[in-house]
């Protein structure tokens, strides 16, 4: 009886050594890396070893995003949701996973969940990048996703639908560097909407339909895109403060008219010239005595 409980409890114990379910599992995995793309997936798998630091889980059908199993995956760094469906998100899904820098939630139904719900998915400790590109967010819709985020750094919001940039929508997001709002159809921008983004740098507004740009204060700024707009004006605010823009982009599209090049300076702009693309010359920048 001893011996034949021995016995048992040995294989017991060799079966649970050697069984590693990830070998089940639809991904293939590379050191930590889980390659799960174009797999035909309804959900998250569950069966990854728990150290996977990189989870690519593009073109699948994933719908609801909820903590189980996803925060399960504690160490992962860089989660590819892109070319889902995914309309529900768990509120607060993303605070346990510490790891979390690079989410990309590309080409999903995230409008869905910002129509149905509005206490927004809860913070993103420590994402630095987040691509909510081609979801058909409205405007007042990007908020849902961005109230808490304050190391992010690179956010693209291209090719949505937004009309309108309230000056409370990057308020959660002080560290922005990179802003791409490529292709929406913002005609309107509040005051004070991107002032307090100090460490922003590259903006690209290119693509909307936006007419006037006044009291332009970006300081910080180095590259402005604001190239197929149907910009009239553009004027800086008055100060002696430095400009560090070194590339602006006001072009139209080609065929619409020639194109002008103005060579001009900003106001006390001291590293360098810079170039401005014009299909009408219209323009008050300040220009150097
Ligand atoms: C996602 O959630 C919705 C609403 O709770 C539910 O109707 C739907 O069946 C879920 N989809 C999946 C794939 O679990
Ligand atoms: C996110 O995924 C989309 C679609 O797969 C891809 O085009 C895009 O480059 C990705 N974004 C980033 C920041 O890598
Ligand atoms: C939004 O989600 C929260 C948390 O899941 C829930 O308590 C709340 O009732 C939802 N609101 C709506 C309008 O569905």
């Amino acid at each position: 009886m001893r011996l034949y409980l021995l016995l048992f409890l040995a294989v017991v114990n060799g079966g649970i050594s050697t069984y590693r379910p990830w070998e089940d599992s639809p991904c293939q995995m590379v050191n930590m890396e889980a390659f799960c793309q174009n797999k035909g997936l309804h959900q998250v798998p569950w069966a990854l070893p728990p150290k996977t630091e990189r989870l690519y889980l593009s073109k699948n059908q994933l719908q609801n995003l909820t903590s189980i199993p996803l925060t399960y995956y504690t160490m992962t760094k860089d989660l590819d949701l892109s070319s889902n469906q995914i309309s529900f998100i768990q509120p607060g899904i993303f605070r346990d996973m510490k790891k979390l820098q690079f989410i990309n939630l590309s080409e999903n139904f995230l409008d869905r969940l910002a129509r149905l719900n509005d206490t927004g998915i809860g913070p993103l400790p420590n994402a630095k990048f987040l691509d909510l590109s081609s979801n058909s967010l409205q405007s007042g819709m990007a908020e849902y996703f961005l109230q808490d985020a304050p190391l992010l750094e690179h956010l693209s919001l291209s090719g949505n639908s937004i009309m309108m940039i309230s000056q409370k929508l990057f308020l959660g997001t002080p560290a922005l560097v990179q802003l791409d709002l490529h292709n929406n159809v913002i005609m309107d921008i509040e005051e004070g909407a991107f002032e307090h983004l100090t460490q922003l740098l590259n903006l690209d507004l290119s693509m909307n339909s936006i007419t006037c740009i006044s009291d332009f204060s970006l300081r910080t700024l180095q590259t402005l895109d604001l190239s197929q707009n149907s910009i009239e004006t553009f004027h800086t605010t008055e100060s002696k403060d430095e400009f560090k823009l070194s590339q602006i982009d006001l072009m139209f599209h080609q065929q619409s008219s020639t194109i002008v090049w103005l060579r001009c300076q900003l106001r006390d702009y001291s590293v360098g010239t810079m170039y401005i693309y014009l299909t009408k010359v219209l323009v008050y920048i300040g220009l150097q005595e």
